[in-house]
């Protein structure tokens, strides 16, 4: 690569960083995390960085806030570390879910998120899936989105019998998405109409759009939280005469009991991402986990060399 690329890995996933070095062939930089007794923290960028383009990688997962900071906090030394350029390299965006006033005197936490990273000093963010379109205009500096769709597509067409598939929407907020997924997979769409009383994670399916009936139904979503939204879908679509369901998702933020509950599921498979660390506990034998550190790679490789990134989108 020309010039030199540093790459600065956060608390939240070492195992990320390191991959994606190993596709740069680049040795992560060094930093020392330190946290104090009165719970400040400081970051210290322990090589010099000056002039360099420099990428740091923290997508958002528990402990959600401490990850916010430390994010902060490192690209503000690389500002007056007097870097070149700083992309904030975020897999999985905090607070994704809150880019809307849904309620009175909420915040819109996502732009709240856009609005400190630039403030902090990032020049640029490389990320992926975005809960929802908007959230890329809530920033004033570039953002490149990558999507986790032919990571899972590729998989989905080597590893399942798609012979006699139909992919399931687990709401209508997800439908569009899938659109893409259905062209790529050359599969008809199915859409659960899914309604949420306030913030309980038992959503509600109330109708289906479109026929599962004896198919082997495949439920993609953006992310897994608590595994509401999924598992109910595949009960749904369950009731509805499918022959059996497998399940996608591009974060796998698995909180609170999702682990147990998709245990206890029908559901019979599950293939998700890496944007957010799984570990050893949450990787039960229904649960596959794929790689996006090449495509990562790839991007911070374009993004610096100024090649499009356009490609690596599709
Ligand atoms: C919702 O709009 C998203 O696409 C996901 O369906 C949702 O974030 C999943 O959350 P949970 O697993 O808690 O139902």
């Amino acid at each position: 690569m020309q010039g030199d690329v540093k790459v600065i890995g956060g608390s939240a996933h070492p195992d990320l960083t390191a991959d994606i070095c190993k596709h740069l062939d680049v040795e992560p930089s060094r930093t020392e995390v330190h946290r104090f007794s009165n719970e400040n923290m400081m970051v210290q960028i322990q090589e010099n960085v000056r002039e360099q383009d420099v990428f740091v990688v923290q997508p958002s997962c528990a402990p959600v806030s401490d990850g916010i900071v430390e994010l902060l906090i490192t690209i503000d030394a690389l500002k007056h570390a007097s870097a070149s350029r700083i992309t904030a390299v975020v897999p999985y965006f905090p607070y994704a879910r809150s880019d809307k006033k849904d309620r009175p005197r909420i915040s819109i936490t996502a732009r709240l998120m856009a609005d400190l990273l630039e403030t902090a000093g990032a020049n640029r963010v490389l990320t992926m899936n975005l809960h929802s379109p908007q959230l890329q205009g809530f920033f004033r500096i570039p953002v490149d989105q990558l999507s986790g769709e032919p990571i899972l597509c590729d998989y989905l067409a080597r590893h399942r019998d798609l012979e006699d598939a139909v992919l399931v929407a687990g709401d209508v907020g997800e439908a569009k998405d899938l659109g893409r997924y259905a062209s790529r997979l050359d599969l008809p769409l199915a859409i659960v109409d899914k309604r949420r009383d306030g913030d309980d994670e038992m959503p509600r399916p109330t109708h289906l759009v479109g026929d599962v009936e004896g198919k082997i139904a495949l439920i993609v979503d953006d992310e897994i939280a608590s595994g509401g939204t999924m598992i109910e879908a595949a009960r749904f679509v369950l009731e509805r005469g499918a022959a059996a369901v497998e399940a996608a998702a591009v974060h796998p933020i698995l909180s609170g009991r999702a682990i147990a509950r998709i245990r206890e599921s029908p559901i019979r498979s599950l293939v998700v991402t890496d944007t957010v660390p799984v570990p050893a506990d949450k990787r039960i034998d229904k649960i596959t986990v794929l790689s996006v550190a090449p495509l990562f790679a790839a991007a911070i490789r374009a993004i610096h060399c100024g090649d499009s990134v356009s490609a690596l989108f599709r």
